[in-house]
């Protein structure tokens, strides 16, 4: 794809980006072989023979629902405090040479947990690797810690118990939550108690909606869960009123153009509702959402975008400002991102 050396050099923030997302077929294979997971075997699904099959298959995704697959048997092979941590260092690693300055990083623990993968464990490898990056690189982050939509919303409740306990909310380890994985039948309002909880810290709230579901998931996510932020938040063209809403808010609404056409939300980046946000003032940034298994980093994501609107820099100050102002850091961070 086209490189657009002014969007690599402008300083990027990413708030979309779920770390186990960013298992490449390589690193799946080689914590694969190193941990003796086996997955399934190429008989059953021949996109497991090699790590070129499997990105072959990532190309042709039907839904969500159909990469959710992947994605959660991508993530078995992660074991180890040291696994998480060669993760999200490789992840850092790509950042930084993409040109981002601060990173809100999802994790997914119930997808870990469930399967005897300690939320202490995967903490404090994602944790290893953010001291790193900060120390190599000066990138800043913070973790948010994602409910899996399709699990009851009574395990979400006990993984917030446990973080909780840990001390990661009121220590900054964990600057928020977040609500992913399959939407359409699971609405936002499940999750309402967590919701409620985090409502009295001093943890943020943001959660996907608009993706596959309809704009009332994200109405529903601002009324009932009292969200911050919307995560895709693509269907918000369907309701005037409520883009209207979100805009005079200054909602931060977190975008990924190449996630959403290799979900097939759209047919292609020029569909997406990129133009409109910016005439109608609502503010969003631009994001990965999975890289590894969507086809490109943060900057293919701001290139693709180019590409399809030829924005002018007016347009990309505002993209960009916004995404700082919408970030979760401290005011002291947020002045030398600007
Ligand atoms: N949507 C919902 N859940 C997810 C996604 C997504 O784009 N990526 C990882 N989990
Ligand atoms: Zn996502």
């Amino acid at each position: 794809s086209a490189h657009h050396q002014f969007l690599h050099d402008m300083p990027k923030c990413e708030h979309h980006l779920h770390i186990e997302g960013s298992l490449s077929p390589t690193l799946l294979s080689s914590l694969a072989a190193k941990n003796s997971i086996s997955l399934p075997d190429s008989s059953v699904d021949p996109s497991f023979a090699s790590p070129t099959a499997l990105e072959q298959r990532y190309e042709n995704f039907t839904s969500l629902d159909d990469f959710l697959h992947y994605y959660f048997i991508g993530m078995s092979v992660l074991l180890h405090a040291s696994d998480f941590e060669s993760l999200a260092y490789e992840y850092f690693t790509r950042a930084h040479a993409d040109g981002v300055h601060h990173a809100e990083i999802f994790f997914d623990p119930q997808a870990h947990t469930s399967r005897g993968v300690s939320y202490g464990v995967v903490v404090e490898g994602l944790v290893a690797a953010q001291k790193k990056a900060e120390k190599n690189f000066g990138i800043s982050s913070k973790l948010i810690l994602c409910f899996l939509r399709h699990l009851p919303a009574s395990h979400a409740g006990e993984t917030y118990t446990e973080a909780e306990a840990l001390g990661h909310f009121s220590d900054g380890t964990v600057v928020g939550i977040g609500l992913d994985s399959s939407e359409v039948g699971f609405p936002p309002e499940i999750f309402r108690e967590v919701y409620d909880a985090a409502g009295k810290t001093t943890l943020r709230r943001t959660a996907h909606a608009g993706e596959e579901g309809d704009h009332t998931y994200i109405s529903r996510a601002l009324d009932l869960c009292n969200t911050e932020r919307i995560d895709h938040g693509i269907r918000l063209v369907d309701n005037e009123e409520l883009l209207k809403r979100v805009a005079s808010e200054k909602i931060l609404v977190t975008m990924c153009p190449l996630s959403n056409v290799r979900l097939r939300c759209v047919t292609k980046v020029a569909d997406l509702p990129v133009r409109k946000f910016l005439d109608e003032g609502v503010r969003f940034s631009i994001n990965s959402d999975d890289p590894a298994y969507f086809g490109g980093y943060i900057l293919d994501n701001y290139c693709a975008v180019q590409e399809a609107f030829k924005l002018s820099l007016v347009d990309w100050r505002f993209i960009a400002v916004a995404a700082i102002e919408g970030s979760w850091c401290d005011e002291e961070r947020k002045k030398t991102l600007l």
